[in-house]
């Protein structure tokens, strides 16, 4: 089982002014795909405080996968992709890759997210655009495939041949 933990950015949430769907549908998603969920938040379209509760949370030592939910469009306070790059020590960018070409068969406005994703430590960090149907969308596109990276990723051997050849 992995950890994992879903940050929503949204200036409106933040503020109570809309519920939060997004983070809680995330949440389940991944419970369902059998995470543990330790921390959720709820943070502001600013980038000073996005970059914050990313880095305290991958700190910690051992959350795992750390999604973030809002922010990844065009509107001026969309910060979250730049404030996940800042964090980041390495990219993972063929994650945000496959969750726009996965999410361009539904909608060419796929294109319009600026989502990332990249490694922190131990901590995989993912973008998911705010609107739920939206992160749901780009989570499914990823999600069967990142248990192989965080393996990976925590230092366990991974013979990536031989999984590829039980996935057929
Ligand atoms: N991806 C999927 N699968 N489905 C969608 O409806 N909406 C897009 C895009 N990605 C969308 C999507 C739109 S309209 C925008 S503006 C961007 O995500 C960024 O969304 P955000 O600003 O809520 O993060």
């Amino acid at each position: 089982m992995f950890i994992a933990a879903v940050i929503t950015v949204s200036d409106r949430c933040y503020r109570g002014e809309r519920p939060d769907r997004a983070g809680p549908l995330v949440a389940e998603l991944l419970k369902g795909a059998g995470y543990q969920v330790v921390q959720t938040a709820v943070v502001p379209d600013e980038r000073s405080q996005i970059e914050r509760v990313l880095r305290e949370t991958a700190d910690i030592g051992y959350v795992q996968l750390l999604v973030t939910t809002g922010g990844t469009g065009f509107s001026p306070r969309d910060v979250t992709p730049e404030a996940t790059l800042a964090v980041c020590t390495r990219l993972a960018p063929g994650i945000p890759e496959a969750m726009r070409y996965a999410s361009m068969q539904t909608t060419n406005r796929a294109m319009l997210s600026r989502a990332q994703a990249g490694i922190r430590h131990g901590t995989l960090i993912v973008n998911l655009p705010g609107s739920p149907k939206a992160a749901q969308e780009n989570l499914e596109a990823v999600l069967p495939a990142l248990a192989h990276g965080l393996e990976m990723l925590s230092g366990q051997p991974a013979d990536c041949a031989a999984e590829r050849s039980a996935e057929s």
